[in-house]
């Protein structure tokens, strides 16, 4: 697909579905249609827009990627997932539930887009994710780029022994589990020796750390292994 048919398809589905997205938003969609030269710097919105479409390239395809690695790890066909940080269109939460047999995926963002068309075993909450938001029937809590809800993601998977995958973002880092990152250039090590250290303590395996910085995930990607 050239860049003139791609914006052609994202300017139909702007007019027809017009209360997706904010006014915000739909201007960052618009200045940013080319993605060629841009991997590290699209916007999540643009990412979460083409992957919907299906034109957002396998190469660069974050919700693809992840999805895949969650699932290798915690073969969620028939678990109970929760996946915190959404976004507007929950593209990744869509992808999980479609490799679901008997499982469910719940999201929680409050910029969710409710929609009543997407999949029976998957659950839209337009609310922010808390520590103390109830998790008894979740299985794996999941974030890809959840900005600051990361440490709300690791302390809730703590108190309540799940296990968590979790690609770290570079933005709002203050996490209130783990003090003082917000100045840290150094965040993602002690992010990750501290969760490293928690799941340890706590009898959850071993934290493991992966990478997929080729779909443009800059940052490390953590989990507990229970080996
Ligand atoms: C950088 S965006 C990533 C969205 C999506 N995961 C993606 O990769 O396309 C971060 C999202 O996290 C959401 N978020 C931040 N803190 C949250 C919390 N405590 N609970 C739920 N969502 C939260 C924001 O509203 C925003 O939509």
């Amino acid at each position: 697909m050239n860049a003139a048919e791609r914006s052609s398809v994202v300017i139909n589905y702007l007019l027809e579905n017009r209360d997706v997205f904010s006014d915000t938003d739909i201007n960052i969609i618009l200045s940013n249609m080319n993605i060629e030269d841009t991997l590290y710097s699209i916007p999540n919105v643009v990412l979460q827009l083409y992957d919907e479409l299906g034109i957002l390239p396998d190469e660069i395809n974050s919700y693809k990627a992840f999805s895949k690695l969650i699932n290798e790890q915690f073969n969620i066909k028939d678990k109970n997932v929760v996946e915190i940080g959404g976004g507007v269109i929950p593209r990744l939460a869509k992808r999980l539930s479609l490799m679901q047999d008997r499982g469910t995926v719940v999201v929680y963002d409050p910029n969710i887009y409710l929609n009543k068309a997407y999949y029976p075993n998957l659950k839209l909450i337009k609310r922010k994710f808390f520590p103390i938001t109830n998790v008894d029937m979740a299985d794996v809590l999941v974030g890809l780029l959840p900005c600051g809800s990361s440490s709300s993601i690791i302390k809730s998977a703590i108190k309540h022994n799940k296990d968590f995958m979790i690609a770290l973002c570079d933005s709002c880092n203050y996490l209130e589990y783990f003090d003082g990152y917000e100045q840290d250039p150094d965040w993602p090590n002690n992010f990750i020796n501290q969760a490293a250290y928690a799941v340890e303590e706590n009898n959850m395996g071993k934290l493991k750390v992966k990478r997929l910085r080729e779909v443009g995930l800059q940052y490390p990607i953590i989990y507990n292994d229970r080996g």
